[in-house]
């Protein structure tokens, strides 16, 4: 056990987290020059497009260090903040970890929020300034950053550029120089702790943990401390370039155990695995994952149907914070009311069901979580604005709420707190990291986040601002359901729920938005936004005629055809509803309001 260290890289986005983790492996001899793909710790396609880490995973490397042989476990930790319930735990198995920042950008919202789960769970930090070898790197002032923030002396400070692999070996020594190795009782009943699990269409859900006490062997009845279900190590090991078999793992160990399970569902990230003839307590800090977000998931196609449910079920199986439920919609059918972490959990899921399993579907505006007290004294849920109930019946309403971390220059102090006061934000503190960088903390109502926060933070930024937040609890709130109306056809789909001293504003955009979105037809179409009976906004589209088989004179049949074809390809993304066509941008156009 004392030559064992667990380690993470914990990184803004962007900073180099990869591309370190690959030239460790590199410079240790852990994978050879010829199974170096591009980066080895991000295996899914998609993680690799949008260059970013979303599942967790873990790697043994093997390291000789003055005359000793040490085990480094790297465990990858995901980089978003949709995530952030995986980082803690991966941060949890770790005693140390490589706080990166990158030389050019300097400590960014993501830094200062992993560095705070780091410091949560007591890991040692050893500051690495990466990317030295850019024109831009402004070593010295970076350096004065890290110093302010986590109060370590300079020449503590590692240098290192992941890319030409300067400083690699200086950061080796210092993961076994100054990360303690894991303490822990050998000989105490097993605690496990589960940091991630994948799904493996041949063996199941692989689990990976960190043993805290106690110890694993093959064929163990194991029991699941948040359950007390049991099942059999069908197989453990650790985690080399492939998973390795072995007969024990020890405490200190981060490995693997394969059970048989082939629902993600029955494997909770932060659970503990324990022995089922000698269980032990669970290991604190386990929470369920909630839900943040949710939306419908429609098929274009009405009678694509059950080929959708399928395919949920199938996805469900591998990514357990996926949740959903049947959604009837009278505007677009059969569907599913599908719950995610956060928005790009919700993006990510969309593309699965695109790519992995060609399915066409039209995802309708995303909402948050609110409770609902009925006068009657009911609590409600709501997670779908259909769900809302009557206001004449209404006691109150609460909405979750989030802590937000801003790090800019301080140039944008005005705009960021014009952006984030029009959000019905509260200023909570300002804190200057060096005279000009500035670290601003909000606490944001999470539905004003979801619509179109982002997008607008950079562009009042002009780029120069990051952030980052995580959720504290529900708040008293006075939300509304908006409804759009089309020809008069209330369209469920599109209806919203939102603060009440927004929704006129909000309803005019958005009757505006649709305007753009629809395509004109052959009669007048009327977009009407409406807040119970009453209208609160009001755009035309004027008819136009078009028929596309005009120019063909009637004569030549095929080409006719070929043009409808054309048309109907065109149409693939457009849901009928009453007697208007409506593309699948129309259904998210609450997202890009101005
Ligand atoms: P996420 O996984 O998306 O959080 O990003 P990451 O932190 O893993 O960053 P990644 O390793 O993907 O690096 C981001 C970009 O920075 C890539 O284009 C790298 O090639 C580049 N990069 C990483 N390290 C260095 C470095 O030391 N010098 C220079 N010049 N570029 C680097």
């Amino acid at each position: 056990m004392k030559n064992i260290r667990n380690f993470c890289i914990i990184a803004h986005i962007d900073h180099g987290k990869s591309t370190l983790a690959d030239r460790l492996l590199e410079f240790t001899h852990t994978i050879s020059d010829r199974d170096m793909q591009a980066q080895v710790l991000d295996d899914m396609d998609l993680e690799r497009e949008k260059g970013i880490t979303i599942k967790s995973h873990a790697i043994q490397i093997t390291y000789p260090f003055k005359g000793e042989t040490y085990t480094l476990n790297l465990i990858d930790t995901p980089g978003h903040v949709d995530f952030s319930y995986e980082v803690s735990r991966a941060l949890a198995a770790c005693e140390g970890a490589l706080l990166l920042v990158d030389a050019s950008q300097g400590i960014q919202a993501q830094t200062i929020s992993n560095l705070y789960l780091a410091i949560d769970n007591n890991l040692e930090i050893i500051p690495v300034i990466n990317k030295i070898d850019m024109d831009g790197a402004m070593i010295e002032e970076v350096k004065d950053q890290i110093v302010e923030l986590i109060g370590c002396k300079p020449e503590t400070i590692l240098l290192a550029s992941a890319k030409s692999g300067i400083g690699i070996e200086g950061i080796l020594a210092a993961i076994i120089e100054r990360i303690p190795a894991p303490s822990g009782n050998v000989d105490a009943p097993l605690q496990a702790l589960i940091f991630d699990s994948v799904f493996n269409s041949f063996r199941g859900i692989i689990i990976y943990y960190r043993i805290m006490n106690g110890s694993l062997k093959k064929g163990d009845k194991i029991q699941f401390a948040s359950t007390r279900t049991d099942y059999f190590a069908d197989e453990v090991g650790v985690l080399k370039l492939t998973m390795t078999a072995k007969d024990e793992v020890k405490t200190g160990d981060v490995g693997y155990i394969i059970t048989g399970i082939k629902n993600a569902k029955e494997v909770k990230v932060g659970d503990t695995i324990t022995l089922a003839n000698n269980p032990a307590e669970m290991i604190k800090g386990f929470e369920e994952v909630k839900p943040m977000v949710f939306a419908g998931i429609f098929p274009v196609e009405t009678d694509a149907f059950e080929e959708l449910r399928d395919c949920m079920d199938k996805l469900q199986l591998n990514d357990a914070s996926l949740t959903f439920e049947l959604e009837t919609s009278q505007a677009l059918g059969f569907g599913f009311r599908c719950g995610f972490l956060g928005m790009l959990h919700m993006e990510i899921i969309q593309e699965r069901l695109e790519r992995e399993f060609n399915q066409t579907v039209i995802t309708t505006v995303p909402n948050v979580s609110f409770i609902a007290h009925t006068s009657k004294g009911d609590t409600i849920t709501v997670n779908n604005p259909t769900e809302m109930p009557d206001p004449t019946k209404l006691e109150s309403i609460e909405e979750p709420f989030i802590k937000a971390q801003i790090v800019t220059h301080a140039d944008y102090i005005g705009n960021i707190m014009t952006l984030c006061l029009g959000k019905r934000g509260i200023i909570i503190n300002q804190s200057y990291l060096t005279s000009t960088r500035v670290e601003l903390t909000f606490e944001l109502p999470l539905t004003e986040i979801v619509f179109d926060f982002y997008d607008k933070l950079k562009s009042s930024t002009r780029g120069y601002a990051s952030f980052d937040y995580h959720p504290i609890g529900y708040r008293e709130s006075d939300i509304v359901k908006m409804d759009i109306l089309l020809n008069s056809e209330k369209v469920d789909a599109l209806s919203a729920l939102i603060h009440r001293g927004r929704a006129q504003d909000f309803g005019r955009k958005l009757c505006e938005k649709l305007k753009e979105l629809l395509p004109r037809q052959q009669f007048q179409i009327v977009i009407q936004a409406a807040i119970g009976a009453k209208i609160v906004a009001r755009e035309n589209i004027s008819a136009m005629r078009k028929d596309v088989t005009a120019k063909c004179y009637g004569g030549d049949i095929s080409r006719k055809r070929k043009l409808l074809e054309k048309q109907k390809e065109g149409k693939k993304r457009m849901k009928q509803i009453g007697n208007v066509e409506v593309p699948q941008e129309a259904f998210l156009a609450v997202l890009k309001l101005d």
